[in-house]
Parts: C-alpha cells; structure tokens; sequence
C-alpha cells in the first residue's frame, strides 16, 4: 500500500484524520490543471481548467468519497448510502467496493448518464431508481439514514466537504496562488463550498497570499440560487445538476457574497458550445455539467463583464466519457462507411476536405 498516494495520505494535516482513519485510496486527486491558451486569446484572460475528469471514477466526488468512506469505516458503519444524479453513486459505490461496505444508491428515474448507471452497477452497488427528481431522492436518503444504521454519503456529510477542497489547495499549488476567479458549476452546491473552504485554510495556513472570487453557474432550467428560490421541476440537458433545492445553499451564498463573487445561470444552448469549444479547441473532453464554469465566463465575456487579463480557473467536474449519448447526438450524425478499400476512404477523405 503506497502511503504516500491519495488525498487523505497527502492533506493529512487539513483533514479530520485520525491515528483509527483508514488510508483508503483510490490514488483520486493530483488532477492536471490545464492551460487553455486557445480560449486564453479568445476570452482575454489566462484561462485553465482543472480537469477533475481525470479521478479513478471520473469525477471531482471521489476526493469527497474517499473521506467519507474512510470516516464510515472509522466509525464502525458497515453500508452507506447516498441519493445521486450519478457521479456521487459511481464514486461511492467503487469506495465502498474498496473497503467492503454495502453501498445503496437512489437515483432519478431515467434521468442519469449512461456511463454513470454502468459504473454503480459495475461496482456492485444496489442502486435503485425513483420516479422522482434527485431533491426527492434527497429528502427520502436524509429520512432513512437518520432511523436506520446507515451512514449518509451526500455533501451534506462533512466529511465529503473535507475531501473536496483539497481540489483548491492543488489549484493554488499549480499557480503559485489562488487565481483571480475560480468558475464553477453549482447543483447542490457543495463543490463551491468545499473549494471556498479550502481556499480560505490554504491562505491561514500560509501556502497563498489571496483568495479568489467565487463564480458560481447554474443551468438556467435549475437555477434556484440565481432564482432566489427553489425550482420543483428542474430540467436541464447538464442532467449531473438537474437540481431544484440546493443542500448546500447557504455555503454556496456565503462563498459567493464572502469572495465578491457571483452567481449565474446559462441556457442548455450555452452549455453545449462550451462542451463543444473545449473538446474542439482545447482537446479536454468533460460532461455537459461540467462545461457550465466555462459556459458562465463566455456569457460574462460576451457582455463585456470579464475583467480582461486576470487568471481564470474553470473546475471541470467530470469526464465526457460519462455521457457519451450527448456528443453522439451533438454531432447529429454516424460515422460515414465504405468499402474496406484504399480507394474509397481517400476519396472521401477528400470530399470532407473540400467541405
Ligand atoms: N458537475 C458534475 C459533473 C456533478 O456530478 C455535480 C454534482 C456537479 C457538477 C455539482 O456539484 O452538487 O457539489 O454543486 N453531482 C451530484 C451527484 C449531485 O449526485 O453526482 P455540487
């Protein structure tokens, strides 16, 4: 067991470990944050992205998980449980597979990716879906887990908060500071209260000089922080925050107001050009969600609300190959074929170059 990998074995001294906490790991965390010096030009600003698709299941929960689930086997817990639009179910069910818990997952009915569905299941989670949006599936989880001997592994478990801002010492590491905005997408909102905490113990503890503002984007079909209240039916095509009640409402508005940030929304539409434009131009392919940071600071730009040269980090929150039905159905079109002939694939290759 390499001691040394991980989150919990590397931010020890910023967690709630103890001599009994379990150094379970997955090697999550370390993600590259990537210069995109293509859009840099475009949006005139330094703009990165952290690439937190690049976790061992795909997404930025596993930095989260990987605490939780340390914390439940600390405790003695033997199943934990979690509701999900997919990413939370996918990394605690591969945590709870590591370390020997029953893991149950309630999801949306039809509402969850293809790649996430297969990772629950892969890892032996009972996953049960609800005809129900994820604030119901929420609501019934909190219900059960505070009557039944079942730990609670949604944000609203500190300890997933924990592990999540971890993500903002590494950006800060990666630019020998905190950058000037941090742009984020926000569903339950516990990412941009995890990044906002972690910002502000990186600068007490002395490892960067300032804090960013916080920029906060919702889908505009999911939108209750920009709303300034809850959205029952939530739709978005971003289905990872299809969600109408944020848990962490009151961290996200303190982050936001606290850092002399913002919060905003952008349309389907929107999410999608970004999707498109970082896969396209930056090569860095992450789900429609996730696209929502970088979505959000093209919509600022567009308005002439992006201050010009300043340091940009965009968190890209999960892998595109979660979702792959979306940029299938994107491009609109299947792969054109021929005859297994030298021939007939050079001559379309030239037909598309004259396109
Ligand atoms: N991006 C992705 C890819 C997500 O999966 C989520 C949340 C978010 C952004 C928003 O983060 O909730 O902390 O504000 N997914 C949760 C899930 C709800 O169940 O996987 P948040």
């Amino acid at each position: 067991f390499d001691r040394q990998s991980g989150i919990i074995a590397r931010y020890r001294e910023f967690l709630p470990v103890t001599d009994k906490t379990p150094l379970v790991s997955l090697h999550e965390g370390n993600t590259p944050l990537i210069h995109a010096a293509n859009l840099s030009k475009k949006l005139g600003v330094e703009l990165y992205v952290k690439y937190e698709g690049l976790n061992p299941t795909g997404s930025f929960k596993d930095r989260g998980m990987v605490m939780a689930v340390a914390k439940a086997v600390e405790e003695g817990s033997k199943t934990i449980m979690c509701a999900s639009t997919g990413n939370t179910s996918a990394a605690a069910a591969a945590y709870a597979a590591r370390s020997g818990l029953r893991c149950i997952v309630l999801i949306p009915s039809g509402n969850i990716a293809l790649g996430k569905l297969a990772q629950a299941i892969a890892y032996g989670a009972e996953v049960i879906a609800i005809d129900g949006n994820f604030d119901e599936a929420l609501n019934i989880v909190r219900d059960i887990t505070a009557k039944e001997p079942i730990t609670l592994v949604n944000s609203v478990n500190p300890y997933r908060i924990e592990g999540q801002k971890t993500a903002a010492f590494e950006v800060c590491d990666a630019l020998a500071d905190a950058p000037d905005i941090l742009a984020i997408p926000v569903g339950n909102a516990g990412n941009i209260t995890a990044y906002w905490k972690g910002f502000k113990e990186y600068k007490e503890a002395g490892k960067s000089s300032r804090l960013p503002h916080m920029y906060g984007f919702q889908a505009a079909g999911a939108a209750p922080l920009v709303l300034g209240q809850p959205v029952p039916n939530p739709e978005t095509i971003a289905t990872a925050i299809r969600i109408g009640n944020p848990a962490s409402k009151d961290g996200a508005l303190h982050a936001i107001s606290e850092s002399n940030g913002l919060v905003d929304s952008v349309t389907d539409d929107e999410i999608l050009q970004a999707y498109q434009l970082l896969a396209k131009e930056e090569g860095v392919f992450c789900e429609p969600a996730s696209a929502a940071s970088l979505a959000g600071i093209i919509k600022l730009h567009r308005a002439n609300k992006l201050p010009q040269g300043v340091k940009v980090a965009c968190v890209l929150t999960g892998n595109g190959l979660k979702d792959p039905n979306i940029a299938l159905k994107l491009v609109g079109e299947e792969p054109r074929s021929v005859p297994a002939t030298h021939e007939a694939v050079m001559e379309l290759v030239r037909q598309s170059g004259r396109e």
